[in-house]
């Protein structure tokens, strides 16, 4: 079965979002089957986005992930990477589908209210970034 991470992001969060983001993930039958509320330093932001440092918002986007608290999560679904993705939307709010997360709650496209896993690659990486296989249900 498909695993995807993905993660509430500090405006959600700040904004106690939580419950409507996940309430979307179960509607559309995705099981969570590992999550946690911690807040990332700087530099575990930075480490999480690496791939986006030559970008120029990677030192805005950075500080915006460490300001507060956020809720990683493993999804599991068939399917589950792309079905995210469509649950959360285009980046940019002003683009993102009708119903979608970030067309719904998103402030803009940098305080976009989720992340989610782009490809099975990145998916395992981004799994191992936040937990062991001693935190999965199962
Ligand atoms: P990206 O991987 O392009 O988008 P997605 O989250 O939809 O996979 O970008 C990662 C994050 O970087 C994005 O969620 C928010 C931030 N970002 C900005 O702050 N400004 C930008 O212009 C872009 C493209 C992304």
């Amino acid at each position: 079965m498909e695993r995807t991470l993905s993660i509430i992001k500090p405006d959600a969060v700040e904004r106690n979002l939580i419950g409507n983001i996940i309430k979307r993930f179960e509607d559309a039958g995705i099981k969570i089957v590992a999550m946690k509320l911690l807040k990332l330093s700087k530099a575990q932001a930075e480490a999480f986005y690496a791939v986006h440092k030559e970008r120029p918002f990677y030192g805005e986007l950075t500080d915006y992930m460490s300001s507060g608290p956020c809720v990683p999560m493993i999804l599991e679904g068939e399917g589950v990477i792309l079905k995210n993705r469509e649950i959360m939307g285009a980046t940019d709010p002003k683009e993102a589908a009708a119903g979608t997360i970030r067309a719904d709650l998103a402030i803009d496209k940098e305080k976009n209210s989720v992340h989610g896993s782009d490809a099975p690659e990145t998916a395992a990486q981004e799994i191992a970034f936040f937990f062991t296989e001693y935190e999965l249900a199962g």
